[in-house]
């Protein structure tokens, strides 16, 4: 059957937008679920506990811009992705204690000591979970579902980046080793070049 014996003139119960993307292959209900626990960790595991993690980078401004930069990128993930899901016909939980116990990564809770070294160990480990987890889902969409696979292949541009800073600043503060990123700064804080959308630049 083809997406479009699927989906009759006038139906708003299916979408050719779904049926299309099913009939490449896609798990449609996995992508979904998957979707959902990578919002969770996006909202819930870091963006939410970063803003905690920030704080107690009090004395490293450095430190905090960076944090910062990745906190404000993680919301703009969470913005990206969460029209998807309801495009695919999914929808968040209506409970928020259970979204965040279904998030795909481990909340990202303030370190005992809440050393600086501690903090930016924990924020490297946050930043790998992600990619993993991204890199899941274009792996999943790869060539099938190519709305699902860009928007997921931004966030992962940005994940990698951040795993990059945190190498670079968890070396120096506990190893004092010289282990560079390649990253100067953002434009603004959260600037999230790949993962929000930008006006096209109209010369004159
Ligand atoms: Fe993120
Ligand atoms: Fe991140």
């Amino acid at each position: 059957m083809t997406a479009k014996d699927v989906v009759k003139a006038g139906d708003v119960t299916k979408r050719v937008g779904v049926e299309v993307i099913r009939a490449r292959g896609v798990d449609v209900d996995k992508l979904i679920k998957m979707l959902i626990a990578n919002a969770g960790a996006e909202f819930a595991s870091t963006y939410y506990y970063y803003t905690i993690l920030r704080m107690h980078l009090a004395g490293h401004e450095d430190y905090k811009e960076i944090c910062e930069d990745a906190r404000l990128e993680d919301r703009a993930h969470w913005e990206l992705i969460v029209p998807r899901i309801y495009e695919l016909g999914g929808e968040l939980p209506n409970d928020l204690v259970a979204f965040h116990n279904q998030a795909g990564c481990p909340a990202a809770k303030l370190p005992d000591p809440p050393t600086a070294a501690n903090i930016l160990q924990l924020l490297l480990e946050s930043e790998r979970c992600a990619i993993r987890s991204w890199i899941e889902i274009c792996d999943m969409t790869f060539g099938k579902d190519p709305r699902t696979y860009d928007l997921a292949a931004r966030i992962l541009n940005e994940e990698i980046e951040h795993e990059a800073w945190f190498i670079e600043l968890l070396a120096w503060e506990r190893d004092k080793k010289s282990v560079p990123s390649g990253h100067f700064r953002r434009g603004e804080p959260g600037d999230a070049p790949y993962s929000k959308n930008r006006p096209f630049y109209i010369p004159g």
